[in-house]
């Protein structure tokens, strides 16, 4: 049957776009969750780049050689479109990847500074951001803040350490949710309403981040809006892949994978080894 053939979930069609996903690691499964549900009859190729992780608290030529190195891989799995599902590979890596790849569409994602702002009212508090360190000191963030935030009460908020703490303990681990508290504190402080989860990872906390915030506040995850994108790109494309389904790599630890996968709701019931190559290597 041809669809087994495309592992997890896996349907039989007469042909499906291929797009390929790539994060540092599991973080890249919420926008992947939210690529599936907008796309059942896609081919989804899913890259997790774990050992490499975090990307938050690197410099922009690390980020940008990994993210050379899960391209050139999805695309020799057969991927016609990349979806770049890390807010700090966006803001530091995605403009190298379109020069390096101009024939190929490339779809990022980033801190909803936009939404969050555009429709808050008078009695409104600040809007809090969490993001990494890397991404809230980059130009296109920065640049994002300008457009959006002017006059604006932001509160900007860096989580060093919690991206790796999911990474090697996940998301319930005692030692994730005692760091996810202390960078909830100041945005608590400041009576933020609206909160902007600015890395893929963070969505995987919504429930504790509730619980620090309060049922009141509104947090903000644009996975959705940039699995529409997606989607309205993989229209464009012919479809290529012989059937459709999900596949996932990763250079890390499969069992959290396959447990993060499920708690996003993801069929995914095994994880490929992603071939390991270091950025010098690359
Ligand atoms: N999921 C990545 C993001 O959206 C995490 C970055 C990291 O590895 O620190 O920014």
């Amino acid at each position: 049957m041809p669809g087994e053939s495309a592992g997890s979930g896996a349907t039989a069609v007469d042909a499906a776009p291929c797009i390929g996903v790539f994060d540092s690691g599991l973080g890249g499964l919420t926008v992947l969750a939210a690529l599936r549900r907008r796309l059942p009859h896609a081919r989804l190729l899913y890259a997790a780049d774990s050992a490499f992780a975090p990307y938050g608290e690197r410099d922009a030529a690390y980020v940008q050689e990994r993210s050379r190195v899960l391209t050139r891989f999805l695309l020799a799995q057969g991927a016609q479109l990349i979806v770049v599902a890390c807010n700090t590979a966006t803001a530091l890596a995605i403009a190298e990847l379109r020069a390096e790849w101009p024939g190929l569409a490339f779809v990022g994602i980033e801190p909803a500074i936009k939404p969050a702002l555009a429709a808050r009212a008078e009695a409104d508090g600040p809007v809090g951001v969490l993001a990494t360190s890397a991404t809230l000191a980059s130009e296109r963030f920065r640049a994002l803040l300008a457009q959006h935030g002017a006059g604006a009460r932001v509160v900007l908020q860096a989580c060093p350490g919690l991206v790796e703490a999911i990474e090697t303990l996940g998301p319930q681990a005692p030692r994730t949710l005692g760091l996810l508290h202390g960078f909830c504190q100041p945005l608590r402080e400041a009576g933020c309403t609206r909160v902007v989860l600015g890395c893929t990872h963070y969505p995987l906390l919504t429930d504790a981040i509730r619980a620090e915030l309060g049922e009141g506040v509104r947090l903000l995850d644009p996975a959705d809006a940039v699995a529409a994108q997606a989607g309205r790109l993989a229209r464009t494309l012919p479809p290529q892949a012989r059937d459709a389904g999900l596949l996932a790599w990763s250079n890390g630890e499969a069992s959290l994978l396959l447990r993060v996968a499920e708690a996003c709701a993801l069929p995914i019931e095994r994880v490929l080894a992603l071939p390991q190559e270091s950025p010098e290597a690359a």
